[in-house]
């Protein structure tokens, strides 16, 4: 599942929640933090259009993997083009992409700004950030909406572990011993 939004949005918040909501359901899940990854994998990536595409591309490709090997991926990553995702979305089996809008207005995020980058991107310290000096496409027919600024963490961890469990995707792992 594919966490989107702009920046202090939530994704990471709760991303890692619903993680840790899987974690005490006894089911492998992974999270992809785009944050992270940029550190990694995609240090050679800067914020320009194709860098961006490039940094969703890898992570689809590494989230692939991932799902592959039997895990719930989670991606949280600002991802703010339409196309890069809805691509990400057509290679993969129908049902399996699960987008997940992070909504949240600007004025919330910014006044959030957890980690003082509007304020570097208002002051032109950071360039081509998004929702100020880069664009957001936000998803149009998302799975699921969560509305951070409206609602709690847990109300959307919530929202997400309902979704995925009427899906029926809560696959716990079987304990040592135990019959299948
Ligand atoms: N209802 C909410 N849902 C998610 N995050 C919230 C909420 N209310 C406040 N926050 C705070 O907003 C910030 C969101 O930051 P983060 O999860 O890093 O955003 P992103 O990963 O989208 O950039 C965190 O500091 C979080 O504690
Ligand atoms: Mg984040």
């Amino acid at each position: 599942m594919v966490y989107t939004g702009l920046s202090g949005s939530g994704k990471s918040t709760v991303a890692a929640a619903v993680e840790h909501e899987l974690y005490k359901l006894n089911c492998r899940s992974y999270l992809l933090d785009g944050d992270n990854l940029r550190n990694g994998i995609n240090r050679d990536l800067g914020f320009l259009p194709e860098d961006r595409s490039e940094n969703i591309r890898r992570i689809g490709e590494i989230a692939k993997l991932f799902a592959d090997a039997g895990m719930i991926t989670l991606v949280a990553a600002i991802s703010p083009y339409r196309q890069d995702r809805d691509r990400l979305r057509a290679s993969v089996q129908p049902g399996e992409f699960i987008e997940i809008y992070v909504n949240c207005s600007m004025e919330h995020c910014e006044k959030r700004d957890p980690k003082g980058l509007y304020k570097k991107a208002r002051s032109g310290e950071i360039t081509h950030f998004t929702g100020i000096s880069a664009p957001y496409e936000p998803p149009l027919h998302p799975e699921l909406v969560l509305e951070t600024a409206k609602q709690t963490v847990s109300d959307s961890v919530h929202d997400v572990m309902s979704y995925i469990r009427h899906r029926g995707l809560i696959h716990p792992i079987k304990e040592e011993g135990e019959e299948f």
